[in-house]
């Protein structure tokens, strides 16, 4: 006997989805049935990812995506039902940061950091809903950080903006589970992708920083996506509002 994950037959849209965390989500998803929409603001990584994703038998489109622009998450939904038919699972990945002390950080790089982490994910969550909300299913999962949960030093706009999509996530889950639509999220502790390489190399490298977790390594992208899988499936569908830290023990309260 055996228990598996099967999402044959649902839709997902991954947003940032050309690289790091949100390219292996949907690798993953795509291995466990799903029908997956790439989307990124950089088109030709989105395209790559969507050919992985055909190459290895699956059914990928991509579309390119400024999640800050409302009219660009409207696209980005339509093209996904226009691919596929539908859209169950909606996977707000996308964000951006600027590694500053606060002191230092001006309006313009926190506006654009909050434009992408923050309102991509309202942006993104706004579009799906209607059509979710329609078939009375859907699963949303959002990428926030332990930076949002305990705060974190030269990240602290960043730190902001995960706080917001927290409290969202919490607020919107008690809105929509009538329509039997979960929202959760993961926090992913330091983990190795592209978008994270700079944090690690300046805060003294992969080895250093991973003696404060208790299980002694930094994150891959897998370990992150395994536990997206999880929430984008029917395995969790008693669950709603919550989030998963997924980050070695770090934040785990002493
Ligand atoms: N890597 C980590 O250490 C870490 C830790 C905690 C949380 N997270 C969260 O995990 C998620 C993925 O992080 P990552 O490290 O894989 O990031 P990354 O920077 O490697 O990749 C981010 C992707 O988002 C895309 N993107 C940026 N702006 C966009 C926009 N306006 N519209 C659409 N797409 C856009 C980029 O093109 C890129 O493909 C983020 O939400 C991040 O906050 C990551």
């Amino acid at each position: 006997m055996s228990v598996s994950i099967d999402l044959t037959g649902k839709s997902a849209i991954v947003t940032g989805s050309g690289r790091g965390i949100g390219r292996e989500t949907a690798l993953l998803l795509a291995k466990a049935g799903a029908c997956l929409t790439i989307a990124d603001v950089d088109e030709t990584t989105a395209a790559g990812v969507a050919q992985e994703i055909r190459a290895m038998g699956g059914a990928a489109a991509h579309v390119r995506t400024d999640i800050t622009s409302a009219e660009d998450a409207k696209k980005m939904v339509r093209a996904a039902i226009d691919a596929h038919g539908r859209v169950d699972i909606l996977v707000n990945n996308a964000a951006r940061w600027t590694t500053k002390l606060f002191k230092d950080i001006t309006p313009e790089e926190y506006d654009v950091d909050i434009r992408v982490t923050l309102y991509g994910t309202l942006n993104a969550s706004r579009a799906v809903l209607d059509p979710m909300m329609e078939q009375k299913y859907g699963r949303i999962v959002n990428l926030i950080s332990d930076a949002g949960r305990i705060g974190e030093p030269y990240l602290s706009i960043y730190s902001a903006a995960k706080g917001g999509v927290a409290a969202f996530t919490k607020a919107l889950a008690k809105e929509v589970g009538r329509y039997s639509i979960t929202v959760n999220g993961v926090a992913p502790g330091v983990t190795h992708t592209p978008g994270a390489q700079g944090f690690i190399d300046s805060a003294g490298g992969d080895e250093k920083l991973a003696r404060a977790y208790p299980l002694r390594r930094l994150g891959q992208p897998i370990d992150i996506a395994n536990a997206i899988l999880f929430l984008a499936s029917d395995l969790s569908s008693y669950m709603t509002g919550q989030i998963f830290s997924v980050d070695g023990g770090y934040s785990t309260p002493g």
